[in-house]
């Protein structure tokens, strides 16, 4: 790929239909968004994702449920009469990458809204480049609160981690009866240090005891010694607030150690890979908290889960899955109502969003955050099940 700044000038101006002035500013500048968004012939959304690396399981499955979205989209006629176009770039889940990528999708591409991402830190990466440009950014399931602090051009679709530590905290305190626990956290990641927080303050203002703290980094194989100074406190359970590469590891050390309490987490833990990393055996006894289960009922929820087996040979979509369909959704019944994709009108019809779609109700707030229903899941003969919905 040849970076932006390389491409000769007069290679980008034919790239580009109209308005040579605007096109000019947008080299200067480095990242403005393309003056040819509304004259395209085609709708063109960016898309970046952990395709590969450590969390590509969430990257492959966001971008399946937005390829599966766009294609029905397409498939019924556009959106506006138009064709909806995916450029989407990889970040390899690697810190830095998403800048770079988005910057490009909106210089050279011209998108007119980009989707992404799963992880917070990385959301959080990408968002100021989005918000300097005025061009659209829908998280579909990033849930640390100060992503869409960014400003007013970033939105996500999914709830955020105040109420997911609240609901963590209520299931430990009154369905598991924990009154002592302790907290392994990923310091690495602002997710995992922000789910932290505020699974602690929602446990201690219920009357809990947070009695024990340890910190792991992402990456990290060996957990031995901080669980070993946990096991030392005996506590009633363990809150992990992370990834599931790392919890996988951390679950099967655990009970390697003879810790055979219950252990939880929050959304971070979602992924096939989980049991495969943990094995069936270990991760009985542990719970984490999601947004979306494949059993739900709901009519959407039920249509996505079929159509989305139909597209990937027969794969059952996991949350992150449902809330990328879920993302792409959006952004079109957004262009709809504003009837454009001039980013004043386009930010301004996402922020009224009020939709159905597999992961339930989006009603975007005034934070331009979606609170919806979380569902409890367990691991039980190395099987997900699910537990329970909790309202927001
Ligand atoms: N909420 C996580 C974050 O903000 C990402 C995530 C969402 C992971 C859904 C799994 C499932 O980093």
């Amino acid at each position: 790929m040849i970076p932006f700044s390389l491409l000769p000038a007069r290679r980008f101006f034919f790239a580009v239909i109209t308005a040579t002035a605007v096109t000019a500013i947008t080299l200067s500048s480095g990242c403005k968004p393309s003056a040819s968004s509304e004259a395209s012939a085609t709708i063109k959304v960016g898309e970046y994702a952990s395709l590969t690396g450590t969390e590509a399981t969430f990257g492959v499955s966001s971008h399946e449920g937005i390829v599966l979205a766009v294609e029905e989209i397409n498939k019924a006629g556009g959106i506006l009469g138009k064709q909806v176009e995916l450029f989407y770039e990889d970040n390899r889940s690697t810190a830095g990458e998403s800048v770079t990528i988005v910057k490009k999708l909106i210089s050279r591409d011209g998108v007119v809204a980009v989707l992404g991402e799963v992880a917070s830190g990385r959301s959080l990466e990408a968002a100021p480049v989005c918000q300097a440009a005025g061009i659209p950014m829908i998280s579909p399931s990033s849930t640390n609160p100060k992503v869409t602090e960014v400003g007013d051009y970033i939105f996500r679709i999914c709830f955020t981690d105040p109420f997911q530590g609240k609901l963590i905290s209520d299931f430990a305190w009154k369905s598991l009866k924990l009154k002592r626990v302790a907290v392994f956290s990923d310091v690495s990641s602002a997710y995992g240090d922000g789910l932290r927080q505020c699974f602690s303050d929602a446990f201690k203002a219920s009357g809990g005891q947070i009695i024990v703290e340890q910190k792991y980094s992402s990456k990290d194989k060996d957990f031995k010694a901080q669980l070993t100074a946990i096991k030392a406190t005996n506590p009633d359970g363990i809150c992990i607030p992370g990834y599931y590469n790392e919890v996988g590891l951390i679950v099967k050390q655990a009970r390697e150690l003879g810790i055979m309490v219950p252990l939880f987490g929050g959304d971070g833990w979602e992924a096939p890979e989980l049991i495969q990393i943990g094995g069936a055996e270990s991760l009985k006894n542990t719970y984490y908290s999601t947004h979306f289960s494949p059993i739900q009922d709901t009519p959407d929820a039920k249509k996505f889960v079929s159509s989305y087996k139909a597209r990937y040979s027969g794969k059952t979509p996991d949350a992150v899955a449902a809330l990328g369909y879920d993302s792409m959704l959006v952004l079109a019944d957004s262009i709809k109502r504003a009837g454009s994709t001039e980013p004043k009108k386009l930010k301004a019809a996402l922020a009224a969003t009020d939709m159905m779609g597999a992961s339930g109700r989006t009603r975007m707030d005034a934070k331009r955050d979606s609170p919806k229903a979380a569902v409890i899941i367990t691991v039980e003969n190395g099987q997900f099940k699910f537990l329970q919905t909790v309202e927001p």
